[in-house]
């Protein structure tokens, strides 16, 4: 009765809330398993940023609950996003759900399937669905302890929950509140331990990271909390890599593009959500930046950084998007140059201001756009890895790749996905890459030598 299953939808910062109450649960006595079919209990770990997220993950959820007819003893519950988006609504739908339980609780949801199971075993109150989605104060710092199964090269560290801006189109504010910062020596401790178990590459996350801090620090010599806070993880020895995702234009002041300049364990890669090329649009969307300034901070960034790459967030069909608007999105598009992008169908979220104003872009037009920017990514990040070839890059290695026997996967310091034959000592271990040839997806090689202290690194160089 104690084998759990946690199906996660949507961003990085779900999949880490999942691996944190898999770590709760663990210590409680319940065992995970990655097969639903085998497990006494699915929880959902749920996305509202689209509507297709949530048709998805509702459905799955019906689909469960049906398990029930067969096997009333089994559990289903729906957390994270959509719970604290419909709250209780989700019982109208769903009236044989075991557990909603949102963001500021996840850290409950071992006391609540305890309960639950209790009570089916009598000896407790008989209870109805348990639904819980209250604020919780500090919540920010429940979600920390990794006790990770294997240990990873990369791991993600939760620094702040939140988000206090208003981007008409977004739900995030309402399902995760406002911005909370955990502070940096927490956060500090947490690299620590995690460089002692292995771990050389760490991403920060947060839904307005470059927003870190400003809840409980003051700016210092001019540096902005967030920059403080990378500065103190660029301390820890042995961690080789920092990265962070998801910041805010606005939070690329002077201060973090100097630090790109003199933290070279961020690398040469940055996260720079768009949304859209039309300052008309942006206006609308309520994003404070024009998208002048938004040239003004990748040509900073990419002076402070040579070889910069550059991935962002678009969104194609917002209310009121015309052709016009949308050519300017395709110029900046192109003009940055971007070798990573998300790009997504405007989706009207209930409950945001842009929800109040009529979807007016037709699908079809939707979809054009959305395969426009798709046929310029496929380019420009094709360009990108050829350029690799004949290169030698600094790789670290992350472990095994998913096909081919002794191949394995890192990434160069421009977070390039790259495939070489190798063994499993060069885990967690930077190690120099003959790139020999390219995908739109990935860059392959062979290690130019396997002692890397010998050849490191003068051999890193174009040829
Ligand atoms: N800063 C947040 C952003 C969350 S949403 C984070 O990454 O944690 C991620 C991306 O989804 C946004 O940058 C935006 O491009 C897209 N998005 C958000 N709301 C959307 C909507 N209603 N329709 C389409 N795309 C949306
Ligand atoms: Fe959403 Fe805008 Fe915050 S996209 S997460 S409201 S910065």
């Amino acid at each position: 009765m104690n084998r759990v299953a946690i199906k996660t939808y949507g961003c990085q910062m779900n999949l880490r809330d999942s691996e944190a109450v898999a770590a709760l649960l663990r210590m409680r006595g319940y065992s995970i398993v990655e097969d639903e079919s085998e497990a006494d209990i699915v929880l959902l770990n749920t996305c509202s940023v689209r509507d297709q997220a949530e048709q998805k993950a509702l459905g799955k959820a019906g689909y469960l609950v049906a398990r029930k007819k067969r096997n009333p003893k089994f559990l289903v519950g729906i957390i994270g996003c959509m719970a604290q988006n419909r709250g209780s609504e989700l019982l109208d739908q769903l009236p044989d759900l075991d557990l909603i339980v949102g963001t500021q609780k996840f850290h409950r949801v071992p006391e609540h399937l305890d309960a639950i199971i209790q009570s089916m075993n009598g000896l407790g109150p008989l209870g109805a669905s348990v639904v819980d989605l209250e604020d919780e104060a500090g919540s920010q710092d429940t979600i920390r302890d990794h006790i990770p199964e294997a240990h990873p090269v990369s791991e993600f560290v939760s620094i702040m929950q939140g988000c206090n801006m208003h981007c008409s189109f977004c739900i995030v504010p309402k399902t995760r509140g406002k911005e909370r910062s955990r502070p940096i020596e927490s956060i500090v401790d947490e690299v620590v331990r995690l460089v002692e178990n292995g771990v050389r590459e760490v991403t920060l996350l947060g839904q307005i990271v470059t927003s870190y801090g400003k809840d409980i620090l003051r700016p210092l010599d001019g540096k902005s909390p967030f920059v403080q806070l990378l500065e103190a993880i660029h301390r820890i020895p042995e961690l080789e890599r920092i990265r962070f995702t998801s910041p805010h234009p606005r939070g690329f002041k002077q201060d973090l593009i100097d630090a790109f300049g003199y933290l070279p364990k961020l690398g040469s890669y940055v996260h720079l959500p768009l949304q859209s090329g039309s300052d008309r649009i942006l206006r609308e969307m309520k994003r404070p930046y024009s998208v002048a300034s938004y040239m003004d901070i990748v040509r900073g960034l990419k002076a402070a950084v040579p070889d910069l790459s550059i991935s962002t967030d678009i969104i194609v069909g917002y209310p009121g998007e015309t052709d016009e608007d949308f050519r300017q999105t395709e110029d900046a598009f192109t003009d940055v140059g971007f070798d990573m992008a998300y790009i997504f169908k405007y989706s009207p979220r209930s409950g945001t201001p842009s929800a109040e104003i009529a979807d007016t872009v037709p699908e079809e037009v939707k979809e054009a756009r959305n395969q426009i920017l798709l046929d310029h990514l496929h380019r420009q990040s094709l360009d990108r890895n050829l350029a690799y070839v004949g290169t030698t890059q600094p790789v670290l290695v992350e472990g095994r790749a998913k096909r081919g026997e002794n191949i394995f996967m890192g990434r160069n310091p421009s977070f390039r996905k790259v495939l070489f034959p190798a063994t499993p000592d060069l885990m967690g271990k930077i190690v120099p890459v003959a790139i020999t040839s390219a995908t739109v997806t990935v860059i392959k090689g062979h290690v130019s030598c396997s002692h890397t202290l010998d050849c490191w690194p003068s051999k890193i160089h174009r040829s």
